[in-house]
């Protein structure tokens, strides 16, 4: 497995003068405000591809803030070698509004994107997509091993989904719904799209005046609860959603899959306070303050620990 380098921005960048993608201008997907925009043909900085479409997603409006998540989770995802969209810091000075600058993952005309969640409604037409409560593994494998097969899916789909799901656990995400994961097909086939849409995640709806006194034990209580969307599978008699035991039965149950998810995880704990501390260099309206930064921190380090346990 091989650790991907961030793309890292030196400065925040600002799109007031980005053209709009009419086509997504008002964009009908998801719960977030969000825009489609180019970069120039120059971009302010290397790390842009020239003439690219990003989104441009803003936070929730009761968490400012939490579109820095967003950005987080990229250079997680860096650090563990799975593939998310580059995702970097912007803000339009005409409105003021800060958001995530989101690169897009596939190439129009040429590929398509297509959400699990379309895909999972014709293996099962009861499938209930407004809360994905029938959202599991067993399903996910049909339809992937069902590509496999048809020889449209070369990836390792196994290997994927745990590192997924290891990546969800690590990030505190309670949100892989199956319109949160997807293929891209392309004319020879497809592939799975890179981690999208990761922002619910990181202690984003908690205030850091209210959690930054924390006991050790309060923290641990908090990860505790939290979930992954989908379940193993729909006959059991308690859904099986808790972030580590999801992972380690994924493990269980495709044993090949675990040497790599465990080398993904065997970086320095350090890593993880290198890996976004430059962030809160960066000057835009909502900045990335240290307490947010400290207890993001927290929780990826105690997140970290609990999942290295897994694999002694
Ligand atoms: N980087 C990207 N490239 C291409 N398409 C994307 C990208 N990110 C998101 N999309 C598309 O936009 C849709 C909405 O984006 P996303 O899931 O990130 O936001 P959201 O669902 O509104 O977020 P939330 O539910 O957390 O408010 C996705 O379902 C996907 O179709
Ligand atoms: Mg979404």
């Amino acid at each position: 497995m091989t650790r991907n380098p961030p793309k890292i921005q030196i400065e925040a960048f600002d799109i007031a003068e980005w053209e709009m993608d009419a086509e997504f201008g008002v964009f009908p997907q998801g719960a977030r405000a969000k825009e489609a925009v180019f970069a120039p043909a120059q971009p302010p900085d290397t790390v842009l591809l020239p003439g690219h479409r990003y989104l441009f997603k803003r936070s929730k409006r009761s968490y400012p803030d939490q579109f820095w998540g967003e950005v987080v989770a990229y250079r997680i995802g860096c650090l563990l070698g799975v593939e998310v969209p580059p995702a970097f810091v912007a803000w339009n000075s005409k409105t003021g509004i800060s958001a995530a600058l989101i690169e897009w993952f596939y190439v129009d005309g040429r590929e398509a994107f297509v959400m699990a969640g379309d895909l999972l409604l014709k293996i099962r037409p009861d499938f209930d997509r407004d809360l994905g409560t029938r959202h599991n593994m067993k399903d996910n494998s049909v339809l992937l091993r069902a590509l496999a097969q048809a020889k449209l899916l070369q990836t390792n789909w196994r290997q994927w989904w745990v590192d997924s799901l290891l990546f969800d656990a690590l990030i505190g995400n309670t949100d892989r719904h199956q319109d949160n994961w997807g293929l891209i097909f392309h004319p020879e086939g497809c592939r799975p799209a890179p981690l999208f849409d990761n922002g619910t995640s990181l202690g984003h709806e908690r205030f850091p005046d209210r959690v930054g006194h924390w006991s050790d034990q309060e923290l641990n209580r908090y990860i505790a609860k939290g979930t992954h969307h989908v379940r193993w599978n729909l006959d059991d008699a308690v859904p099986l959603r808790s972030h580590l035991v999801l992972l380690e039965r994924a493990m269980s149950e495709w044993p090949d899959t675990y040497s790599v998810a465990k080398e993904r995880l065997d970086f320095p704990a350090a890593e993880l306070a290198h890996c976004f501390a430059d962030l809160m260099t960066l000057n835009i309206p909502v900045r990335l303050s240290s307490e947010r930064h400290t207890f993001m921190l927290r929780l990826l380090n105690r997140r970290h620990a609990l999942l290295r346990s897994l694999f002694k």
